[in-house]
């Protein structure tokens, strides 16, 4: 197991370069399975659930070739399994995109539940509508969800709840259903267009990803595609507020900043400069920061998963912050470890109350989750003294060379490999993802 070590107090200066987005590049992994011929996926992230995407595929047949520069050649026509091994699957949170993706191209998919997460419950009533809603039967057994269709057919869906993922497999698996699907109270975010965009470079006839009805026409035929995976809004989000925390001043290239808007604007009412160009921003802080008041919501809301980090950050600011987290029953399992640190934050149900000290003081903490460990680094950097993160598994899930991004920025944080304990409840292998 592995660990950072953080020596806080150092600002944050210079340039990074955000990598291709992780929720974007596991979806658009899986979708490869619908093409008839190989494609060039660019700008893919080095984090391990896309390299758990990479390995169920080859598991299943596909050959893929590592091109370097964070681009795969994937040739799906040797795949001859439509089934997504147990134990691979149930790592990764995102396996169920392999559903849609088999089911539209197979017809028959056979892919494990995906496992529970600290975010509280993720059913996937949705997903399963949707497919059911196309022609599809499912049955549960084993721990194992089995899709059968003998036809795919477009149709209406309505989604009871705006959700991503179920947005995705939908698009996913109605790429070749013959006929229309409408999709109706469609999720927005970025990701979701990105993910139609490279159906459609592959000869999709998807029109209206990004917005709350999406049209697809199935098609017969995917041919091949070289297509670049956009950046990661959240990535960037989670930059923007480890420079606020230290007070720094960095250019961050490789954004595209509409997909930034929530959290630029609730930056800049927290007392954070951000100046905007085509592809980068320059983020700085040269004055005191301020309270703010968030509520997380689906795409163009303030993002779920930038929720901890923003609240990292308001425990430096002055005055009580409030966060209201919408989307997620349990997304506050930073709030103990932040505590840890001397941060005053009372949690009531889905809203957190945050009296902003203005110092955190370093210790030893864990990360739950993929965006609270990003948290608890931000916290490390700003804080006095050293603080050291276990379970960073979880960090490593979603972002690409965290510390080496942050040392190049002047940040004093290491990786530090510690013994397997024993009988460490945390085992990385059987950890969902979020
Ligand atoms: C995706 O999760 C992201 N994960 C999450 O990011 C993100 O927090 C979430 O979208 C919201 O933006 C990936 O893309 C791999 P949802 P997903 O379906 O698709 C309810 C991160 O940090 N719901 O949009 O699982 C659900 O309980 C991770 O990168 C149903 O009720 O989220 C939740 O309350 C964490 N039934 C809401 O919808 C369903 O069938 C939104 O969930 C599906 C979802």
């Amino acid at each position: 197991m592995d660990k950072f070590v953080i020596k806080g107090g150092r600002r944050l200066t210079g340039e990074v370069t955000i990598s291709g987005a992780k929720n974007a590049a596991v979806g658009i992994l899986p979708a490869v399975i619908l093409s008839d011929e190989p494609c060039i996926i660019e700008n893919v992230p080095t984090i391990s659930d896309v390299n758990i995407c990479i390995r169920i595929l080859r598991e299943m047949g596909a050959d893929i070739t590592f091109l370097g520069n964070d681009t795969y050649r994937i040739d799906p026509t040797g795949i001859r399994s439509h089934c997504v091994p147990y134990e691979t699957a149930r790592k990764m949170r995102a396996s169920y995109y392999f559903l849609g993706a088999l089911l539209g191209k197979y017809k028959k998919a056979r892919v494990s539940m995906p496992g529970g997460c600290p975010l509280g419950a993720r059913p996937i009533d949705q997903h399963l509508k949707a497919f059911c809603s196309l022609g599809a039967k499912y049955t549960l057994s084993q721990g194992m969800i089995d899709l059968t269709a003998d036809k795919l057919t477009g149709n209406q869906i309505f989604f009871d709840v705006v959700t991503v993922g179920a947005t995705m497999n939908a698009m996913l698996a109605a790429t070749k259903a013959e006929g229309l699907t409408i999709i109706e109270n469609a999720a927005k975010e970025p990701h979701i267009v990105d993910l139609a965009n490279f159906l459609n470079s592959m000869g999709a006839n998807i029109m209206g990803a990004g917005t709350d009805v999406i049209k697809i026409r199935g098609v017969q035929k995917l041919h091949g595609t070289t297509y670049s995976v956009i950046p990661d809004q959240i990535e960037a989000g989670t930059f923007m507020a480890a420079v606020a925390a230290t007070k720094g001043d960095v250019v961050i290239r490789n954004v595209i900043p509409k997909h930034l808007e929530s959290i630029t604007k609730k930056m800049e009412k927290i007392g954070v400069h951000i100046e905007q160009f085509d592809d980068s921003i320059h983020v700085w802080v040269d004055g005191p920061l301020v309270k703010a008041n968030i509520k997380t919501a689906p795409h163009p809301g303030f993002p779920t998963d930038m929720q901890s980090q923003i609240a990292t950050l308001l425990t430096l600011a002055e005055g009580t912050s409030i966060i209201t987290e919408n989307i997620w029953e349990q997304r506050f399992g930073y709030v103990d470890e932040l505590r840890r640190m001397g941060a005053d934050i009372t949690v009531n149900g889905k809203i957190a109350l945050i009296e902003g000290t203005g110092r955190l003081m370093g210790a030893p903490v864990k990360a739950c989750d993929l965006r609270a460990g990003a948290a608890l680094i931000i916290a490390g950097l700003a804080a006095a003294g050293i603080t050291e993160i276990e379970d960073i598994f979880h960090i490593e899930r979603g972002y690409d060379c965290m510390e080496g991004k942050l040392r190049a920025l002047g940040a004093d944080i290491e990786k530090v490999s510690i013994p397997d304990n024993k009988d460490s409840s945390k085992n990385s292998s059987d950890k969902a993802a979020v």
